[in-house]
């Protein structure tokens, strides 16, 4: 077991591939992590799991690599007891943070409105245009755009981490352009299926950026790199002047509506990184 907790979790997830799901059972995804530098016993101190779970996971990960037999796993060392994370970020990756935080309420809204949403009705069909808007111009053109266009160019391509979060870009739209379809033909089953597919897939995604790959890219990236990103970025937003403005308002009308509704927000099922919108 000593071995495996000195290698890459990337090599152990591909010589034991039921390690990946144990990992995410504990809310450690573990694509981005995929770029080759955790090892095994790094991924409980970065990800900074209490006691109690850790050695539960790792007896379970024991198990999946010594099937059946007795392993001894050694404590991981930490600094200090499970506290929660504070995370700090350069000032173009705290813009990116913040842009998160209207996306993530936009995410807690889809669970609200989704129970009576009735396609038949203008009015619905109208607030998943205006969802769909949302999410192309917001989330999309203005803040993926920002990533893709800026922040990955600093970083290889054929990066493991670069290509997943990609990947889920691309996933994303695919869920959108399957929305925008079904909702002129009134296939509420499907609209329903693709933004519950879109809200689980963002969640996740914002999670390990906020969690893993915009701190991890911010340790590798140089002050000079840093303060010409941070000017690329203003220039997006003054081109994308109104968009702020524009989507917080959409975000603020949409949240009134929907307490208004006497929405019982303790019932509505939270998925890990979304925050009360
Ligand atoms: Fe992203
Ligand atoms: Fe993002």
């Amino acid at each position: 077991m000593e071995a495996y907790l000195n290698r890459s979790i990337k090599e152990v997830i591909k010589e034991f591939p039921p390690v990946e799901k144990i990992l995410d059972e504990y809310g450690i995804g573990c694509g981005p992590c995929a770029v080759g530098l955790c090892l095994l016993k790094d991924i409980v101190s970065i990800h900074n799991l209490p006691a109690e779970e850790e050695r539960e996971m790792m007896g379970r990960i024991a198990q999946v690599i010594h099937p059946g037999q007795e392993i001894q796993i050694p404590r991981t060392e930490r600094k200090a007891e499970a506290q929660p994370k504070e995370l700090k970020y350069s000032p173009p990756m705290k813009k990116l943070v913040d842009e998160h935080v209207l996306i993530k309420k936009w995410l807690a809204l889809i669970p609200e409105i989704l129970p009576a949403l009735n396609l038949e009705s203008e009015e619905d069909r109208q607030l998943i245009r205006d969802g769909v808007d949302f999410i192309r111009s917001y989330a999309d053109r203005f803040h993926h755009a920002k990533e893709e266009e800026i922040l990955f160019k600093y970083f290889d391509e054929d990066l493991d981490m670069v290509k997943v979060m990609g990947e889920d870009h691309k996933t994303a739209r695919n869920h959108v352009k399957a929305i925008v379809d079904a909702v002129e033909r009134k296939d509420r089953e499907t609209v329903a299926q693709h933004l519950t597919a879109y809200r689980e897939l963002l969640s996740q995604h914002i999670k390990r950026e906020d969690e893993i790959m915009l701190p991890w890219m911010d340790q590798h990236l140089s002050v000079s790199q840093v303060g010409e990103m941070f000017s690329k970025f203003l220039e997006v937003e003054e081109r994308m002047d109104s968009y702020q403005k524009k989507y917080e308002d959409f975000i603020s009308r949409l949240e009134r509506e929907y307490r208004k509704k006497g929405v019982n927000h303790g019932s509505i099922q939270r998925l890990p990184g979304l925050q009360d919108g």
